[in-house]
């Protein structure tokens, strides 16, 4: 190699490292902003951000529920009840009260049941729909304090098949709210 060839490899590196230099300066001066979550910016009160989350739905009121609903689903509905409960006219107590003739009947209303201190506070209240149908939903939450070991129904319509069926179980069933 002489002495030229030499001085044309130098020439063509410190013009390389020219060029990369001034490459990393622009990247440095004009780097681009990315966003955080890729994707373009929507104006903040965009409806398909509100249809995204949906707020949880509230159940439709009872007597809206009762207009549908069908006491014989309510008679297979309570199987998970009759650990607890008898449904017959007569039916004894077991770890609940009976519970023949309970709608609009006053809370905590079977004579030689030992009930709840939460549950007699509430003797002035009768099961009409709306308190039988909160506290199935979710004993514990309804009536803190209460004794039935029960978990509750998420299901609104299931309720309210149950709530149709227990007011049949009556000699003269009172009438049901409507819509
Ligand atoms: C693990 C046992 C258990 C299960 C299961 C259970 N209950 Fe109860 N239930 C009880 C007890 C105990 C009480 C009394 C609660 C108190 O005194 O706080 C009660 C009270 C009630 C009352 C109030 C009765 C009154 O005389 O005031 C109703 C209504 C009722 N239960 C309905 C149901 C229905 C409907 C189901 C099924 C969906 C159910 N229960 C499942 C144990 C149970």
């Amino acid at each position: 190699m002489n002495i030229e060839t030499n001085k044309i490899a130098g020439a063509v590196l410190s013009t390389l490292l020219v060029v990369m230099g001034l490459n990393m300066m622009a990247g440095i001066v004009f780097a681009p902003k990315k966003p955080a979550i890729p994707g373009f910016d929507l104006p903040s009160d965009e409806p398909v951000a509100a249809a995204a989350a949906p707020a949880a739905a509230a159940d439709e009121p009872i007597a809206v529920r009762l207009a549908k609903a069908d006491a014989a689903r309510g008679e297979k509905a309570v199987g998970a009840c009759k650990a607890c409960h008898t449904f017959e006219k007569g039916g004894a107590n077991k770890i609940g009260p009976h519970l023949y003739d309970v709608y609009a009947r006053p809370k905590g209303a079977v004579d030689g049941f030992a009930y709840s201190a939460a549950m007699k506070a509430k003797a002035s209240e009768n099961w009409e729909a709306a308190q039988i149908d909160g506290f199935l939903k979710n004993p514990k939450a309804y009536m803190p304090g209460t004794t039935m070991a029960y978990a509750g129904i998420g299901r609104a319509d299931t309720r309210a098949d149950i709530v149709a069926y227990l007011n049949k179980l009556a000699d003269a069933p009172k009438p049901l709210p409507t819509p």
